[in-house]
């Protein structure tokens, strides 16, 4: 299977063990045939804490709601919806809960190791640090974190223009990284897009593959698709994944625009990232005119 759809109306949360207060839902990892990520909703009871640990992985977050404490790099910040942050690959961080609970959208690249012998989590010894209130890309001193503010952040749609791709065949869209290179993740990326409302075939994005995995998580209004050349509608709260050889496309028929989170896995090469099968169709064989 090349793609796998997480309905909200379907998603099943479970308590994770040995970790009181967290629950968890998983919307895409190993079971659903990912190698590249494990994409969940986390919530933390209020006071809970995941305690100190390091990963053989990097794990990024998204704020969803409530409040809590990340800590990692000698730096602690509060946290608040739209707050967003990445942990690379063997650093110690820790997440808390405060009075109202943390709820957060989670990004784990790659996806945790399952051979004989593996370990997921490494706990770590308690690091104290500076304290820096909540996370800014203003401020130089913060690193490894920055915020996303639906009311301020408003990037004009046109053609996408991203790392790996400049071509008009996504149009109507807007890009706003997150966690990326500049952040401090090498494995993945995450970002917010959207697309205008009444962007029909044509007007959307053209069917496309690459050679990573990706996920469309939506936190607004929803699409129509052709992934995989089944026709399938996402409402919000929906999340799709497809892998690597899965193709895709979509058009937002709605009025409003079209918003979800995307994280794509591993990071995209810096040219020739995305792959549209329409134009290598077109293309003459030697000797052929067209
Ligand atoms: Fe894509």
């Amino acid at each position: 299977m090349a793609y796998h759809i997480s309905r909200a109306a379907e998603r099943e949360w479970i308590d994770v063990k040995d970790v009181p207060g967290l629950r968890q839902a998983l919307m895409v990892g190993e079971v659903h045939g990912s190698h590249h990520m494990e994409i969940s909703l986390y919530e933390l009871a209020p006071g809970a804490t995941l305690g100190w640990n390091r990963c053989p992985f990097e794990e990024s977050w998204f704020v969803t709601g409530g409040n809590g404490r990340a800590a990692l790099a000698g730096l602690e910040y509060d946290l608040g919806a739209g707050d967003y942050g990445v942990a690379p690959v063997g650093m110690p961080h820790s997440l808390s809960a405060g009075d109202q609970g943390l709820s957060w959208f989670s990004v784990r690249a790659p996806k945790p190791p399952t051979f004989d012998g593996a370990r997921s989590h490494i706990s770590a010894e308690p690091l104290s640090g500076e304290y820096l209130g909540r996370p800014s890309e203003n401020d130089p001193r913060h690193r490894f974190v920055g915020h996303y503010s639906e009311s301020t952040d408003v990037v004009p749609f046109g053609d996408l223009s991203m790392p790996g791709y400049h071509g008009p065949n996504i149009k109507n869209i807007g890009i706003r990284m997150m966690v990326d290179q500049l952040l401090g993740a090498q494995h993945h990326t995450t970002f917010i897009a959207s697309i205008a409302g009444r962007s029909g075939p044509g007007r959307a994005a053209k069917v496309h593959y690459h050679p990573f995995e990706e996920i469309y998580y939506f936190i607004g209004g929803g699409m129509r698709g052709w992934i995989d050349g089944n026709e399938e509608v996402t409402q919000t709260g929906d999340l799709v994944w497809v892998s690597t050889d899965g193709t895709h496309g979509f058009v937002n028929e709605r009025d409003e625009p079209a918003r979800w989170i995307e994280v794509q896995s591993p990071v995209p090469p810096t040219s020739d990232a995305f792959f549209f099968p329409d134009d290598w169709r077109s293309l003459p064989e030697a000797g052929e005119t067209r």
